[in-house]
């Protein structure tokens, strides 16, 4: 039996007292001086805790029997953040920003490795360090932000970082959301990814339902799903959409690039359910961007790696260089909201000095240079339609005017990361979806703002229309109002002039 479970599992059976044996637990060396653990004995009892605290104490943690301003990390088991903040608040004690809230997962862990272990997402209730030093405000450090601020329905007034501490419900939405959105119903599919969206904003797990009380964006469908995930450990919905026969073969066949829902729906109602079937059926026409799609499948749905990326970098400027010297190429997208992962490289390219011929002819140039060398795989260069003088979309996701260009690339595997992976036999390259965008210099801080998402993006323009009366989108900000159009060189200055504390790139995680 796992000796961890054992004070667990019987807490009432009592061991008979040795008698004579001294009360005190003998003095431990002290390994880990840096930490100075509390163990919670709410919802544990203290049976358990006193259990833990010996075992901890043994493995050379400092475990203090009571709380005190020299506490490091509070480790509770079965509590929400929420539920450790209110008890703090109730203990009177002043949450440094040093604190750690963590779940006994993490003392376990680290007690198995005989060492602390690192601190995740999955270990940590309450992320205490990022909203206490935010506010500079003395009072407001003072009390408990995390748990009693009002959470906005808006993304863009939310911090949301790749740190997920509720991975299960937010696997579940995305899941349903997709779902709707292949059955094209739009309203639904919002529903859970707003819903998704909020979640991943929280700085706590959700493990009750009293957790989500005042969490906007959480209707009764999906607070049904909740409950049942937290009194089943799954939804029975997502259960059936993960098996539903028409779920699984949309998302095998938008995996190919160029498949969209139209062609998914008629592969579908044809009878397939294979990529192979489609791919050898001598009746279907596939257009240049599918035939693509297929070609390099493998390597397209093996997701691109940050190194793989910055070596795309890499090529990227040398190309843009040497014919703009002065150009800037910002890599954006989900590499730029810090994600490890992501499903192409996209890059933003403007340059302070180039008329606009120049900037019309490097995209064309750049394309040529790479297809000489070779590289090229796959190319859809759309021209811009930009027009200075437009007032901004009112759509919130209308795509945006300015020349770009859709790539499929050959990377080399020897310029990843110096080469010290490059595969010594059989295929050297891989195939790698990238995507260009050349933006007027005076224009840059919009199209960053736009291309750096997530559907972020999406919220700042419903915030801006509904909110300030203003128009935003990729190329500008108009202020209905004022009845003019607002300047930035920076994403801070769109924030500031929406009246928005300024988010970071990778708080935009929603
Ligand atoms: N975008 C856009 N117009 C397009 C295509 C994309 O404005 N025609 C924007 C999207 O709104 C998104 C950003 O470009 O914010 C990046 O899009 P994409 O590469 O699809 O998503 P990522 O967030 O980078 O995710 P991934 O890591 O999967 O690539
Ligand atoms: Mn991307
Ligand atoms: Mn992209």
């Amino acid at each position: 039996m796992d000796p961890l479970q054992m004070a667990h599992s019987s807490p009432r059976k009592k061991r008979p007292r040795q008698m004579g044996a001294p009360m005190l637990s003998p003095p431990h060396n002290i390994k880990f001086q840096d930490l100075v653990l509390y163990i919670l004995e709410k919802k544990m009892g203290t049976t358990r805790r006193a259990f833990l605290m010996e075992l901890a104490r043994r493995k050379g943690f400092r475990v203090d029997n009571e709380l005190s301003d020299s506490i490091t990390h509070i480790v509770a088991e079965n509590n929400s953040g929420s539920d450790v903040l209110e008890w703090l608040q109730v203990q009177n004690i002043k949450a440094s920003s040093q604190l750690e809230l963590l779940d006994i997962s993490w003392l376990i862990e680290s007690m198995g490795a005989g060492k602390p272990v690192e601190m995740t997402g999955k270990h940590q209730l309450v992320s205490m360090r990022r909203d206490y030093t935010a506010s500079p405000n003395p009072e407001l450090q003072k009390t408990l932000p995390v748990a009693v601020k009002k959470i906005s329905q808006y993304a863009c007034q939310r911090r949301t970082t790749l740190n997920n501490y509720n991975n299960v419900f937010t696997d579940a939405f995305e899941v349903l959301a997709e779902n709707y959105e292949f059955r094209e119903n739009e309203v639904f599919s919002l529903t859970f990814m707003r819903a998704a969206s909020v979640l991943k904003s929280l700085p706590f797990t959700i493990i009750s339902m009293k957790d989500t009380e005042g969490i906007p964006c959480l209707g009764d469908q999906v607070k049904c799903i909740i409950e049942e995930i937290i009194e089943d450990g799954e939804s029975s919905e997502v259960k059936a959409v993960l098996n539903d026969e028409r779920y699984q073969s949309f998302k095998l066949f938008t995996s190919v690039f160029g498949v969209g829902l139209k062609t998914s729906e008629k592969w579908f109602r044809m009878g397939f359910r294979t990529l192979s079937k489609i791919k050898s059926d001598k009746s279907l026409k596939f257009t240049p961007m599918q035939k693509a799609g297929f070609l390099y499948y493998e390597d397209l749905v093996s997701c691109v790696t940050r190194a793989e990326a910055e070596a795309v970098g890499v090529l990227v400027k040398e190309a843009v260089r040497a014919f703009l010297p002065d150009a800037f190429v910002t890599m954006t997208g989900g590499f730029r909201r810090g994600k490890k992962i992501g499903h192409d490289v996209d890059f933003l390219i403007t340059s302070p000095g180039s008329t606009d011929e120049d900037e019309e002819q490097l995209l064309p140039k750049v394309i040529n240079l790479w297809e000489r060398k070779g590289l090229l795989l796959y190319c859809d260069l759309v021209e811009s339609t930009f027009e200075k003088l437009k007032l901004p979309s009112r759509k919130v996701d209308a795509l945006d005017h300015f020349q770009k260009c859709f790539l499929i690339l050959k990377l080399h595997h020897q310029r990843v990361d110096g080469g010290k992976y490059s595969q010594q036999e059989g295929k050297t390259w891989k195939a790698i979806r990238v995507d260009l965008v050349m933006c007027p210099y005076e224009r840059r801080a919009f199209a960053l703002l736009g291309w750096t998402g997530s559907r972020f993006e999406r919220d700042l323009r419903r915030y801006a229309s509904h909110e300030r009366k203003m128009i935003l989108d990729n190329h500008a900000l108009y202020d209905k109002t004022k009845k003019i159009f607002l300047k930035a060189e920076s994403e801070e200055e769109i924030f500031a002039h929406l009246g928005l504390d300024y988010i970071e790139p990778w708080e935009r995680n929603a």
